[in-house]
């Protein structure tokens, strides 16, 4: 059986060092102040009336901070957390198995919560609404619906599409909230932080310099203090410094702004090929060998936070700020 692919209580991602350094409370949770404080006031509301908190679904761009908010809503309601996955969710008896293994106050994670199939959707409707699981049991010649009562719970569901979920499930939901990027000062912030939870000193300077290529996201960060202390290791005396980020930063082939050399085809390739755009997004995606799907949850959000790129309705345009970062000349476009 599969159970044991679809239910974990751990991460399903069998990342370490990001679990190392993941905060478990909501003050330690940095930015995201209206996300939090609305949270904090929910949390607190449902303990009082001594209800379950309502559905969250928790939306944005990858490595924003969802599963960590989801464990820290979990751990803030002192509730234990089971985690399944949308593509892992195969067929209805695989929610229902999951379903089934909920105790009262337990909060339900489904990461991708977009990718689950629609038939399987509506196995949750009930189980969302009235803590019931409608199943059809028995085959072809005996078949009937039995309803099970579930106990209470909090299903949170993470996303990096909304536009991807239907209006009925996305309407189950009673709080629904956008991670935004995160600006400089707070990827900061989240530096220091790892800094001191692994006891590598980095300076300040440093840290902004790392922030500001970290384009607004926590696990690039992350991950980006991880690769600049093995060059201050070996290229350093072990501290990290402006000097450090710097080298470290070119040679991984990160730029100022944040963009790697997947940022650097996409613009280049709307600019020399498509003329500036406007492109749709299959085109752009063809002619880099990326898929669509990465490009619109990976690349795109940024790019268009940046300013670097415009959405028309004839597709995807280059700015004039893209034609400056690349030192392209925007006039030549003209002609
Ligand atoms: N607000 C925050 N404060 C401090 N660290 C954070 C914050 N948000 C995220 N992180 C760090 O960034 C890492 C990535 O976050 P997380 O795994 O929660 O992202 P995600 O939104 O679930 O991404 P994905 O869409 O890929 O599943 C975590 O390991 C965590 O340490
Ligand atoms: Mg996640």
């Amino acid at each position: 059986m599969d159970d044991e692919r679809v239910i974990t209580n751990r991460e399903l991602e069998s990342d370490t060092f990001e679990e190392s350094i993941r905060p478990d409370s909501i003050d330690e949770y940095i930015g995201q102040k209206d996300v939090k404080e609305n949270i904090k006031v929910f949390i607190e509301a449902a303990k009082i009336r001594n209800e379950t908190l309502d559905h969250v679904l928790l939306y944005g761009p990858p490595g924003l901070g969802k599963t960590t908010l989801a464990n820290i809503i979990a751990n803030e309601l002192g509730s234990n957390l089971k985690t399944a996955s949308g593509p892992s969710i195969e067929k209805s008896g695989d929610l229902a198995a999951v379903l089934s293994t909920l105790e009262p106050g337990d909060v339900l994670f489904i990461d991708e919560i977009h990718r689950m199939p629609r038939y399987i959707e509506e196995i949750l409707y009930p189980a969302m609404e009235d803590f019931t699981l409608d199943i059809i049991v028995g085959n072809d010649a005996s078949t009937r619906n039995i309803k099970i009562d579930l106990p209470p719970f909090t299903l949170v569901g993470a996303t990096t599409r909304a536009g991807d979920l239907t209006g009925p499930l996305r309407d189950r939901f009673g709080i629904v909230s956008k991670l935004q990027y995160y600006t400089v000062e707070e990827l900061e912030q989240i530096i220091k932080r790892t800094s001191r939870v692994l006891s590598i000193p980095i300076n300040d300077d440093a840290a902004t310099e790392l922030a500001k290529r970290s384009r607004g996201t926590p696990r690039i960060a992350n991950r980006l203090f991880k690769r600049v202390r093995d060059f201050a290791l070996v290229k350093g005396d072990g501290i990290i410094d402006k000097d450090i980020v710097t080298l470290a930063l070119n040679r991984l082939k990160v730029d100022e702004l944040g963009l790697d050399e997947t940022d650097y085809q996409l613009l280049k390739a709307i600019i020399e090929k498509f003329n500036g755009g406007p492109v749709g997004i299959e085109s752009i995606a063809s002619s880099i060998g990326e898929e669509v799907t990465t490009i619109e949850d990976v690349y795109e959000p940024y790019l268009l936070q940046t300013g670097l790129l415009k959405r028309t309705p004839r597709g995807r345009m280059a700015t004039k700020k893209a034609y400056d970062h690349l030192k392209i000349n925007f006039q030549e476009r003209l002609f």
